[in-house]
């Protein structure tokens, strides 16, 4: 018997879930014991980039939520209500929950949870943060044995864009903003990004995992990006740092309060987060014993945030399976074929190789007309000096199939100026 859900929404991410739920093939064998049994919308008008049977779609997202065929809820429209209301009606009416919606659980997520546990339900978030970075699961499971003491996190995209363009282009903030917004990546009200509160959401939810606590989302302290000027990237870049908006959550030691906020931070260029470019988030999460971790990846996008979402469902259908079957189908082995191996010499790569040669005319060349032989091309050339009576050329090529370049190698060694190849590196 499949599983069936019910989608709230079909939008950005609604529409990615019900992509990647319908093209199965390559992806773990429990998504095809799931049915796409329900979907709601606002509006039954509006084109979509997904068919689906008419009577799968519905204005009357209630009727989804209370429908007794339906196993698991998954709510994708975001805002406060209905969100709110059709979350905890589906707990009630016994219905395990997925959320991508960090503002619901950021503000509500006391009452959720509770009325989750009461009804021995599960809620599940993993695209609430992050988007498709696995970061929740991590913290709830794989770091739960570890004493955290921060969590550093670029969590909003849309910020992220914005100074790192203004960085690279010297642009101020109303321009980088306005471009932004014309080219899709920042929202034409984008308060909640520029302003701190969706990484103030997101801080809350991740906090609330480190330290095992509710968070008071007013206890959050939040500042935004929009005093953030040219001038101080400029200075800061001088001074060998990085402006980042950070949302941080710490604790000094386990009997201290928690520090919550989110603001522009000068980082220092070295530090791994300093890298996180464009609309990409990272977490930074450090903890005794582990030391640091950081989780990098798409904060964002319909894809990324359907794998959060799907990843989500996949455990809930396990979950939902265990009461039928004996084993739970994500933690055992479920393969029994090997896989094929390409060979190595079917690898195509750039090479780097130095080679230590006599000191005569026409090495280069003949090095040249060899590579050429097997189809090598060469990106660049170089003779670097020399090592004694010998001298040194070092080569970089363009990407070729390893066997190739191991056979004019083979011939390359046995040429009269060749002394010996002493270094032989891939090139990414
Ligand atoms: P979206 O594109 O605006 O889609 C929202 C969908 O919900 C639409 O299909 C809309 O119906 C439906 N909807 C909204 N309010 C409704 C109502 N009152 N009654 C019935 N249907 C309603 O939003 P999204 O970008 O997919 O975001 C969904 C959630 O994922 C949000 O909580 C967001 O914060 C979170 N999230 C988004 C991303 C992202 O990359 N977009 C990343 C991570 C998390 P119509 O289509 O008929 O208008
Ligand atoms: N608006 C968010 C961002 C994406 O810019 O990161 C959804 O969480």
């Amino acid at each position: 018997m499949g599983i069936k859900l019910g989608i709230l929404g079909l939008g950005t991410v609604g529409t990615g879930t019900v992509e990647l739920l319908s093209d199965g093939t390559g992806r773990h064998p429990l998504l095809s014991e799931i049915e796409i049994y329900r979907v709601g919308v606002r509006s039954l008008d509006k084109p979509r980039q997904v068919t689906l049977p008419d009577s799968v779609i519905t204005t009357d997202l209630e009727s989804i939520v209370t429908d007794p065929q339906v196993d698991i809820v998954v709510e994708l429209m975001g805002g406060l209500e209905p969100a709110r209301s059709l979350i905890l009606k589906a707990i009630q009416c016994g219905k395990h929950v997925v959320t991508a919606n960090k503002a619901v659980i950021s503000r509500f997520g006391d009452e959720i949870f509770t009325a989750a546990n009461q009804a021995g339900v599960y809620v599940m978030l993993e695209a609430a943060v992050g988007g498709g970075i696995p970061v929740v699961r991590p913290l709830k499971q794989s770091l739960s044995v570890n004493r955290i003491n921060t969590v550093t996190g670029i969590v909003n995209g849309t910020t992220n864009y914005i100074l790192t363009r203004m960085r690279s282009e010297g642009g101020n903030f109303d321009d980088v903003l306005a471009d932004a917004q014309r080219l899709g990546y920042a929202e034409a009200d984008p308060t909640a990004d520029v302003d701190g509160l969706d990484a103030a959401d997101k801080i809350a939810i991740l906090a609330s995992l480190a330290f095992d606590g509710r968070i008071k989302l007013e206890d959050v302290y939040c500042e935004g990006i929009r005093q953030v000027s040219k001038t101080d990237i400029a200075y800061a870049d001088k001074l060998g740092f990085v402006i980042k908006l950070l949302a941080i959550a710490h604790q000094d030691n386990l009997s201290a309060p928690l520090s919550v906020r989110v603001h522009p931070t000068l980082v220092p260029t070295d530090h791994p987060l300093a890298s996180i470019n464009g609309v990409y988030n990272a977490i930074l999460v450090e903890g005794e014993p582990i030391g640091q971790v950081m989780f990098f990846g798409p904060g964002a996008g319909a894809g990324a945030t359907a794998s959060a979402v799907c990843s989500d469902i996949l455990n809930l259908v396990a979950e939902l399976k265990l009461s039928t079957e004996n084993a739970n189908p994500l933690l055992t082995c479920r393969h029994h074929d090997y896989s094929q191996i390409a060979p190595i010499e079917e690898l195509v790569t750039r090479f780097y190789a130095r080679f230590l040669t006599k000191d005569q005319p026409g090495v280069i060349g003949k090095l040249g007309t060899c590579f050429g032989k097997y189809g090598v091309s060469l990106e660049s050339v170089v003779q670097t000096g020399f090592q004694g009576e010998l001298a040194e050329i070092v080569v970089v090529t363009h990407d070729v199939r390893e066997g190739d370049f191991r056979q004019a190698l083979a011939e390359i060694r046995s040429l009269d100026p060749i002394h010996s190849i002493p270094s032989l590196l891939r090139v990414l």
